[in-house]
C-alpha cells in the first residue's frame, strides 16, 4: 500500500505492507531510531511521537493510518542544532540514566505542556506520566525535568506543529 506523510518537516512517500506499524516505518525504513520499542503491550511510551502535534504511541498506529499526517519524532523536536528546551531540561536536571525511555519521556513532556500549559504542577506531571515507563530513574528527576522544560517553554513561539494547540505557551 502507498502512504505519504510528513516526517520531521520532510515529505515521505513509501510502499508499505498493510500491517506495517508507524514505529517500524520510522526505525527500519527511515532510520529514525530515536523512537524506541520497549514493550509489545502498548504500555511503555518509548515509541511516543507527535502526530499533528499530539503525542501518540507509534507502536499502536499503522503506517497507512497516518497517511497525510505530520509526524515529529525525537530527531525533529528541536527544529535546529540547539536542543529543544524540554530536551535541555532533561540534560540539566538529570532526567535520565540509561536513556532508553528518554525520547518517549521528552515527547510526553511536550504533550503535558500542550494539555496543561507551561505552569503545570508536579502532581499533574506525575499523573500524566502513567503511560510512560522508566526502569532506572525512579521518575523524580524526570518530573523535575519536565517541570523545568515546561517553564522554559513559557513565552516561546509556537512549539507544536499542525493543530496541536499549546496552552499558555
Ligand atoms: Fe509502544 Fe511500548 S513500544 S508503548
Ligand atoms: Fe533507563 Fe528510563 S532512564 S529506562
Amino acid at each position: 500500500m502507498h502512504t505519504r506523510l510528513t516526517i520531521n518537516g520532510a515529505p515521505v512517500a513509501r510502499e508499505v505492507a498493510p500491517a506495517t506499524l508507524l514505529v517500524e516505518l520510522l526505525r527500519d525504513d527511515l532510520g529514525l531510531t530515536g523512537t524506541h520499542i520497549g514493550c509489545d503491550t502498548s504500555q511503555c511510551g518509548a515509541c511516543n511521537v507527535l502526530v499533528d502535534g499530539v503525542a501518540m504511541k507509534s507502536c499502536t498506529l499503522l503506517a497507512v493510518q497516518v497517511a497525510g499526517r505530520t509526524i515529529t519524532t525525537i530527531e525533529g523536536v528541536a527544529g535546529s542544532d540547539e536542543l529543544h528546551p524540554m530536551q535541555a531540561a532533561f540534560r540539566e536536571h538529570h532526567g535520565l540514566q540509561c536513556g532508553f525511555c528518554t525520547p518517549g519521556m521528552v515527547i510526553a513532556g511536550l504533550e503535558i505542556v500542550r494539555r496543561h500549559g507551561t505552569q503545570v504542577s508536579r502532581e499533574t506531571i506525575a499523573h500524566e506520566l502513567e503511560g510512560n515507563l522508566c526502569r532506572c530513574t525512579g521518575y523524580i528527576n524526570i518530573i523535575k525535568a519536565i517541570e523545568a522544560g515546561a517553564r522554559a517553554m513559557a513565552g516561546t513561539a509556537a512549539v507544536f506543529e499542525a493543530e496541536g494547540e499549546a496552552v499558555d505557551a
